[in-house]
């Protein structure tokens, strides 16, 4: 087999086969096809796609590219879910509990974040001595005393999606609905759950800009989950404003424990009662969709979920009294207003822009070196259709020094445009696709 040939036979609209997609894959993660063929390969991809078969079949190449974590040892069915990514995303942080303290196993995996935050691991390092690189052997056995763990990657999980990813990110190859299912599915499919729930954003702060990009998006996954053997759904969310106010790590952390003990609800626990009602009914756990909401509702009004995130934080070595006592997490010596130079009412807030205002703060990682500080971050207190007066305050912003925050409060104002009139708040559940 001739790499030359299967660039040539994907240029000119043709379909791969299975041992033609085995070899690009082997031979792309042993560097044996070098990156220039294979960024023409990919570039042929996203003018010409693949269908159902070529994507499943690239996602289990890639799968079958590294280790794949065997989740057997643990008793039960095992629940996992995967955001495409946005600003002031916690809801790992809420949703794991809630959905453990109802019976279902999780064993995450999860990646450290790189951009305007950390990733869900970062954020519970938050709790002092947290340990998120803990061995197999404690992950199986939290998972199956306590019913839940959350870990870094250790297994050497999709090598060929690290290589691939990195070229793709370079040659301008990114945007193929193909290329990204087989991406997110490999990892996802790798990490061995039984049923798997996608919250894909769509929206200015989100990877895909357009609902329809998102649906088509949300459609590929599903699908190839699906022929893949696990149970998957997929619920397409708005994410045009940052999701919820907290932007950070520590803050973020405080913002979660604010939804599981039933003080904070709104957007983000609508999306938390979504995505478990998914995970619930999809295990067998819950009949119903209303079923399933009320079992979760029930985990934040008994405090059976912020139980289970204490006993998450203690069986990984933290401090589970932090959990209680927030005043025990990370916090920014400087703490600033942002008020508002007019009055009017939230046309939009540039959730990109509100990311960077929180890595500029030092929250988020610009390589995969850098140390992030856990405790900066800010808060918003107005959101779109939200009414404000000149003077009030748009956000609090936790800073590590006074020039920091000053810069931060300069950037963020740009973040917001105002309207004269009522705005109407964007819907913020587009669509579950089962
Ligand atoms: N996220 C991924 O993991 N892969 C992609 O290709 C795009 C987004």
């Amino acid at each position: 087999m001739q790499m030359t040939d299967l660039i040539a036979k994907k240029r000119d609209g043709g379909t791969l086969t299975t041992e033609e997609i085995e070899f690009i894959i082997q031979g792309y993660t042993a560097g044996t096809i070098p990156d220039y063929q294979m960024s023409a390969l990919c570039m042929a991809i996203v003018f010409q796609g693949m269908n159902d078969r070529e994507t499943l079949d690239m996602t289990m190449a890639m799968m079958h590219s590294g280790e794949t974590l065997d989740l057997s040892p643990i008793q039960g069915i095992k629940g996992d879910k995967h955001s495409t990514g946005g600003v002031g995303d916690k809801t790992s942080l809420i949703l794991c509990p809630m959905v453990a303290a109802c019976g279902v196993k999780i064993a995450k995996m999860s990646g450290r974040g790189l951009g305007h935050t950390g990733g869900t691991i970062d954020k519970l390092e938050s709790f002092p001595g947290f340990v998120t690189g803990i061995s197999e052997e404690r992950f199986f056995e939290n998972v199956n005393r306590i019913g839940i763990a959350i870990a870094g990657q250790t297994a050497n999980l999709v090598p060929a999606d690290k290589k691939l990813y990195a070229l793709r990110d370079v040659t301008g190859t990114v945007p193929s609905i193909p290329l990204i299912v087989s991406s997110i599915m490999s990892k996802k499919l790798a990490s061995g759950a039984d049923v798997i729930v996608l919250d894909v954003k769509c929206g200015s702060g989100a990877f895909m800009k357009t609902e329809e990009q998102a649906r088509e998006l949300a459609r590929g996954l599903t699908r190839v989950g699906r022929l893949a053997g696990r149970k998957v759904c997929a619920v397409i969310t708005d994410m045009d404003e940052p999701l919820g106010y907290a932007v950070g790590n520590a803050i973020e952390v405080k913002e979660a424990i604010s939804v599981l003990r039933g003080e904070t609800k709104g957007e983000l626990l609508e999306l938390c009662l979504a995505l478990g009602s998914c995970i619930l009914t999809e295990s067998g756990i819950a009949e119903s969709d209303s079923q399933a909401r009320e079992m979760l509702q029930e985990t934040i009004a008994m405090g059976s979920a912020l139980k289970k995130l204490a006993e998450l934080v203690e069986g990984q070595y933290g401090d589970p009294a932090a959990v209680y006592d927030t005043s025990l997490l990370p916090a920014a010596p400087v703490t600033i207003e942002v008020e508002s130079e007019q009055a009017g009412y939230v046309r939009h807030i540039e959730a990109e822009q509100v990311g960077l205002v929180s890595m500029h703060l030092g929250g988020g990682r610009a390589t995969k070196e850098s140390t992030i500080d856990l405790s900066v971050g800010l808060e918003l207190h107005k959101k779109v259709a939200d009414h404000v007066e000149a003077g009030e305050s748009l956000a609090t912003i936790y800073a590590p020094n006074e020039q920091k925050a000053a810069e931060a409060a300069a950037l963020l104002r740009r973040c917001y445009t105002f309207s004269d009139t009522p705005v109407e708040k964007p819907k913020f559940i587009k669509d579950i696709i089962r």
